[in-house]
């Protein structure tokens, strides 16, 4: 509650502010070009809040049906271009990328680390971007097949029992443990419970108002990573395989020879972290609320999953790189979860030089936001985009009008390894569990990233299978010739 009452007085000075440096503003000679439509109108506090804590794309839907696709407006006390076309953002994040750098929150910069992938551009990000994607090529991510089913299979045991979940946190504990999984390998418990229990600490501080007063979120969350570091640190001892992104990045030489330093190896292995779990937690999320919404849809995709259980000797044996490849109907209502839910709204990037688009300066400085939500709901790249329809994808989307991953330079590395996890969380969940969600609230909560409301609330019961009255293994495998 003290906190709020800060924010807001921090919020009405930050007004005040603003309403002075709004006349220098307005001043601000464009000779070079004319500056995009929209107001610039000093931020109040509403709208401000509500872009952070409400619905954002309310705003931005409203600006760009009076405006069009690019528009100008201040966001948090800079001056921010809005692009909300496929072109536009294509040509900040593809064609002239290197015109617009990364730009994030300082208090989000320090607690990811300053050295992480996404604050660079040039040399040093194209040398760890590859050292990212190697570890999560396809070629990488086959191998981990059976790991993320199991890390999956078993936390959905823990919900059996109709008790009520929480069905996003659930999902982070999954999202989590292949992070995880991912940077490390198979890690020895203890280990693995010091990072869990202080990187949930810096967790908490992403979202909190970053003020520095000892015991504050956000201070204990800088704490909590500066531990992270030491035992990550401490790691380095440890012989890493190749394959592992810890041990890519602890092998790397650039052609001078030099290593990453500590930070660097910290930074980015926090980062990657930070991008893979409430991503992929949040589409997890969304996809048990739609299919639980959409129950014909439900019962086709139960269709399909339950032909490969069976090919699997009903669960007795894992799933396969090559299964997890050809499931035509999931993997559509994964893209179509993604389309609704867009669970990356819009990106930031600051114009590092004057930059003319279509006739409009963007000045040097400004910011720009390509806005992924309003084009993924745009009726004339989806047709009736409220609607939840899988079968859209059966045609591909038309060029640049569909990036639930971001697109160019920054794209998500992580984008087969995040929906390889909703493939399999799908299989399991259909084949093996009947859900109910708790509540009839429809509504969304943004932690920035939007979640059904309370994160789903829901009880899950697993169904009992024929699987006891199968015969032992052994005979399955002559059964099933097919696996
Ligand atoms: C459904 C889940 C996910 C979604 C929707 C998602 C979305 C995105 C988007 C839109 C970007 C680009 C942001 C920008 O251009 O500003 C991005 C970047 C990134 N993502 Fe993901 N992501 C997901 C899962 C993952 C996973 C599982 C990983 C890693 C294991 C990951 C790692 C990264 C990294 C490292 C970047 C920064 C790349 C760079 O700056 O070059 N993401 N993600
Ligand atoms: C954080 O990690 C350290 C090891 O460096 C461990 O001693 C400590 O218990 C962990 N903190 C929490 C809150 O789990």
């Amino acid at each position: 509650m003290e906190l709020r009452a800060l924010l807001y007085v921090l919020m009405f000075l930050l007004t005040l502010f603003l309403y002075f440096i709004k006349t220098r503003d307005h001043k601000d000679p464009n000779k070079r070009g004319r500056l995009p439509p929209g107001s610039m109108g000093w931020p109040y506090i509403g709208e401000t809040l509500h872009l952070y804590s409400q619905d954002p794309n309310l705003f931005f839907a409203a600006k760009q049906k009076r405006y069009g696709e690019i528009f100008k407006t201040h966001v948090l006390g800079c001056p921010c271009v809005m692009l909300a076309s496929p072109e536009a953002a294509r040509f900040v994040l593809v064609t002239q990328a290197h015109l617009f750098k990364p730009t994030y929150p300082e208090s989000k910069e320090k607690l990811i680390g300053l050295s992480a992938i996404f604050f660079h551009q040039g040399d040093y990000h194209i040398r760890i971007r590859k050292l990212v994607q190697s570890s999560l090529s396809l070629e990488a991510i086959r191998n981990l097949v059976a790991d993320i089913e199991a890390i999956t299979a078993s936390a959905f045991d823990k919900w059996d029992g109709g008790l009520v979940v929480n069905t996003f946190q659930e999902m982070k504990k999954i999202s989590f443990e292949v992070g995880i999984l991912l940077i490390f390998g198979h890690l020895e418990p203890h280990f693995k419970e010091d990072l869990k229990r202080n990187y949930s600490i810096v967790d908490k501080g992403y979202n909190s108002f970053p003020t520095n007063f000892p015991g504050s979120p956000y201070k204990k969350a800088l704490l909590a990573r500066q531990r992270l570091r030491k035992i990550l640190s401490e790691r380095k001892e440890k012989k890493f395989l190749e394959k592992e992104l810890l041990g890519c990045l602890l092998n790397s030489k650039d052609e001078k020879g030099e290593s990453l330093t500590e930070d660097q190896i910290a930074d980015n292995i926090i980062g990657v972290l930070f991008a893979a779990q409430d991503t992929t937690a949040s589409a997890l999320t969304w996809i048990v609320k739609y299919l639980h919404d959409n129950p014909k849809l439900l019962e086709a995709v139960k269709a399909e999953q339950k032909a490969i259980r069976k090919v699997n000797g009903e669960g007795n044996r894992p799933l396969s790189w090559s299964q997890t490849r050809n499931m035509p109907l999931t993997s559509k209502v994964i893209l179509e979860s993604l389309r609704m839910a867009s669970i990356i709204s819009f990106t930031f990037r600051e114009a590092v030089a004057d930059v003319e688009y279509k006739g409009y300066l963007i000045p040097k400085g400004w910011k720009v936001m390509p806005l992924f939500r309003n084009i993924h709901h745009n009726p004339a790249f989806f047709n009736d985009p409220k609607k939840f329809d899988p079968s859209r994808f059966e045609v591909a989307p038309k060029p640049n009008t569909f990036m639930p991953f971001g697109s160019g330079v920054h794209s998500c590395p992580g984008n087969e390894l995040a929906k390889l996890e909703m493939l399999i969380a799908v299989h399991h969940l259909v084949t093996n569990f009947r859900w109910e969600v708790v509540g009839s609230e429809n509504g969304i909560q943004y932690g920035p990233f939007p979640v059904p409301l309370h994160g789903l609330p829901a009880r899950f019961w697993k169904e009992s299978t024929s699987s006891n009255a199968l015969p032992p293994h052994d005979d399955l495998t002559i059964s099933y010739p097919l696996a």
